[in-house]
This record gives C-alpha cells, structure tokens and sequence, in this order.
C-alpha cells in the first residue's frame, strides 16, 4: 500500500493529523523532524542555530530519502520540504501527498504555543514571516498535492475523517 504523505505549513497540524490517521488506519507514523531529532539528539531549533539551514535541509534530505522507501505509512514531513524538489520526487514515488493548508492567523495562533520549536518564525514579527514563507511556498505546496484540505476550523479528527474520504 502507498504511503501518505503530509505536507504544507508550519501548523498546518501534519504532525497532530499525521499520528491521528495512522492509529485510524494501523500504519506506521514516521514524523521526519522527530526522525532528524532522534537520530541528531538535538532539537530542531538547536541544529538550526548550531549549524545552520543548510544542514539541517541536508538532514532533511536525507531523512526523507530514507523514509520514502517505506511503505504502508503515514509521513508528515517539515515544512520546508517542497523547497528541495528531490524530496517531492522521492516520496511521490511509492506516495499520495496531502496538502493541509490554514488561514494565515490559524497559522500564528498554533505556531504562538510551540514558538520556541520553529526557528524560521523566530523574528521580532513572525506574522510578517508566515506571510513571506507562505507567499514563497504556497505554488510548491499546490505542485506537490494530489489532494487538498483546509484545516482552518477543524479538529485533527474532522481532518483526519476527509483524508479518510478523499483516498
Ligand atoms: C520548517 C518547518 C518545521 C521544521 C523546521 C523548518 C519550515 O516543521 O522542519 O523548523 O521550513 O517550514 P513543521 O512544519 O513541522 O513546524
């Protein structure tokens, strides 16, 4: 069986949803910034300010290359995946992509309560950052999806039942 993948903005809830569906369908949940951070034994924020973006996109690569291989399982991956079109190659390959998409403010509100976790939004204005991020990604996400859900008012089990439906 294919894979599923979750892609889109930073809280979007692909991690949420992801875990959710795979306990639904008794899959395997791989979350790719878990997977990095297991393997790195260091936070996503601390590999970010300890050796840069480029690294840890490096590690990303990798990590999804790896993971892409596997089959019957849920995948939620970083944001910032579609920045590297390798990334969506690979999971493409053996997986249909899920783009969870929320209005601009929804994304502030959740990414407020796990700040500290997302160094891109670590600016004196992160609202200006989710614009910028969002206005630069938005055509990356619509490329990759082969389906798209708006999360903006729903609970990861209302998501979760659509991504159900749509397959
Ligand atoms: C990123 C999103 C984060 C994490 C890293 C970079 C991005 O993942 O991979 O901070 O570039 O959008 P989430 O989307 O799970 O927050």
């Amino acid at each position: 069986m294919k894979n599923i993948v979750l892609i889109g903005f930073m809280g979007t809830g692909k991690t949420c949803t992801g875990r959710l569906l795979a306990q639904r369908l008794r899959r395997v949940f791989v979350d790719i910034d878990k997977k990095i951070e297991l393997e790195q034994g260091m936070t996503i924020s601390e590999i970010f300010h300890t050796y840069g973006e480029a690294y840890f996109r490096q590690r990303e690569r990798a990590t999804i290359a790896k993971v892409a291989r596997y089959t019957n399982t849920v995948i939620a991956t970083g944001g910032g995946a579609v920045l590297n079109p390798d990334n969506i190659i690979c999971l493409k390959q053996q997986g249909v992509v899920i783009w969870l998409t929320a209005s601009p403010d929804v994304i502030f509100e959740r990414t407020s309560r796990r700040r500290g976790s997302r160094p891109l939004l670590d600016r004196p204005n992160p609202r200006d950052a989710i614009a910028e991020l969002l206005a630069e990604r938005r055509r990356l996400y619509q490329a990759a999806a082969d389906f798209t859900i708006d999360t903006t008012a729903k609970k990861p089990w209302q998501v979760v039942d659509e991504i159900i439906d749509v397959l």
